[in-house]
């Protein structure tokens, strides 16, 4: 059994750099080989982590309906999709990552996400721990990609309207009646002391708590400069925050 880990937020609210982040905890606590699942359409999650993009799976769905008439002889469907998938994989030492891309187009048919489904739960029940970046519209996860999830950390801004959209955010993903496991709300890009009206949002949404992660120059300057985020050192102040949130929850 994999550990599922999930990041959640509205646009441009830090979660490819939060899942960034955590990967690079667990890669350097020896907790691997991750599956690292970038389900943003807009893929970035290769680059963040210093990784090469790849095809997506998208890609690899949308052409293999056309591509069903060349299965080699004897191959099933399955097993045809499996080989075609791997296409999509790009591995690292400790870290493989499968970009979900667009979500489907007019022309795809179910039975493709069934078996995409069932390829999915195998492939990450190779790895003990599953890392997914997810887009903003939650497409993926309302598609139930995985179903079971160990950890969903759900990211605002320092704003009441950040952190009411984040309380949206988490009665829609309750809608989609996932097994989700324990989920934490993030407040991202701290800077000094939160406004008290945050406070008051944060009760009216029902959270009691949150784990916060600074604003860190360093991130800023590794994103201007294209490096990965898996090679901020350790005295990153952000880099501090998401070690201590990880060592408390996992
Ligand atoms: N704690 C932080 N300190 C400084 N900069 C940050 C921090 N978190 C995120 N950023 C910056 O904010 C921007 C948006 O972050 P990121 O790309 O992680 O958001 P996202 O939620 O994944 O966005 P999208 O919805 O577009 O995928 C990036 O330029 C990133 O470098
Ligand atoms: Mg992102």
């Amino acid at each position: 059994m994999s550990f599922v880990i999930a990041v959640a937020g509205k646009g441009g609210i830090g979660k490819t750099t939060l899942t960034g982040l955590i990967i690079r905890n667990l890669r350097r606590r020896g907790k691997v080989p991750i599956l690292a699942v970038d389900a943003d359409s807009n893929v970035n999650l290769a680059e963040t982590i210093g990784f090469e993009e790849g095809k997506t799976v998208g890609a690899v769905r949308e052409s293999f309906s056309s591509e069903l008439s060349s299965i080699p002889y004897g191959m099933d469907k399955d097993t045809f999709l499996e080989l075609k998938l791997n296409e999509a994989m790009v591995e690292g030492k400790d870290v493989d990552i499968l970009a979900m891309g667009r979500g489907e187009g007019p022309g795809c048919y179910c039975p493709v996400n069934n078996m995409l489904r069932r390829f999915l739960d195998v492939l990450a029940n190779n790895y003990p721990f599953v890392v997914i970046d997810n887009e903003a519209g939650m497409e993926h996860l309302s598609r139930r990609i995985l179903q079971a999830i160990d950890v969903l950390l759900i990211v605002s801004d320092t704003t009441p309207k950040g952190v009411r959209t984040a309380g949206r955010i988490r009665d829609l993903i309750r809608e989609l009646q996932l097994s989700i496991k324990n989920s934490y709300f993030v407040i991202n890009r701290i800077q000094g002391e939160l406004e008290t009206t945050i406070q008051t949002e944060m009760e009216k949404q029902g959270f009691d708590s949150f784990y916060g992660i600074p604003m860190d120059s360093l991130i800023c300057e590794y994103d201007l400069a294209l490096k990965p985020l898996t090679d901020l050192p350790e005295e990153s102040i952000a880099v501090n925050a998401v070690n201590k949130m990880l060592s408390e929850i996992l």
